[in-house]
């Protein structure tokens, strides 16, 4: 036989014969093993905005603005407004407190209303219409060193407990 022609049939062999349907078998096998155990190494993880962020400076909050920039990712209003005579800046949570849906900010109106049963705030978060049954949360905000207002969404501040008071829920402008 030709060296061709023996080469030709050895493929054929190879190729057409139960062994190298095996062998594929075997291949496609470990092949979505290893894909399996590569994807294993990197499960799904869910990306969370970080609970510390920056919003800026003081002096980009124009007295009595409700700052809604940062309610879709942060889930926070930032508000230079009025609350008890005194002029602060605070981060109102965006969660309604009668079921937690999110409020929204009605310009026209100067109010946050919440879609889900019609519950009313005041621009300094305090309820005044709907089933909510208290105001909504405050959150940690300060300034940073380098004159930034950072935003600490790990405490929260609640009205009815007095806990408005406590100088890490504003900021004194
Ligand atoms: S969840 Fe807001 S009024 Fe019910």
């Amino acid at each position: 036989m030709h060296r061709r022609g023996f080469f030709f049939s050895t493929l054929r062999w190879l190729f057409g014969s139960p062994l190298a349907v095996g062998l594929t078998s075997l291949a496609a096998t470990f092949t979505v093993w290893l894909l399996a155990s590569v994807r294993f190494m990197f499960p799904n993880v869910l990306i969370e905005p970080p609970l510390r962020f920056r919003v800026g400076r003081m002096e980009q909050y124009v007295p009595g603005q409700v700052e809604t920039r940062h309610a879709d990712r942060h889930g926070v209003w930032i508000v230079n407004g009025h609350f008890e005579g005194r002029l602060q800046l605070y981060a109102l949570r965006v969660e309604c407190t009668h079921l937690g849906c999110t409020t929204i900010w009605l310009e026209s109106e100067q109010k946050f209303k919440c879609p889900c049963h019609g519950s009313g705030f005041y621009k300094d978060g305090i309820h005044f219409e709907g089933p909510a049954p208290r105001p909504l949360e405050r959150y940690a905000i300060h300034l940073a060193d380098d004159g930034q207002i950072e935003v600490d969404k790990s405490r929260t501040f609640r009205h009815e407990l007095g806990e408005w008071e406590d100088p890490d829920s504003f900021i004194p402008v």
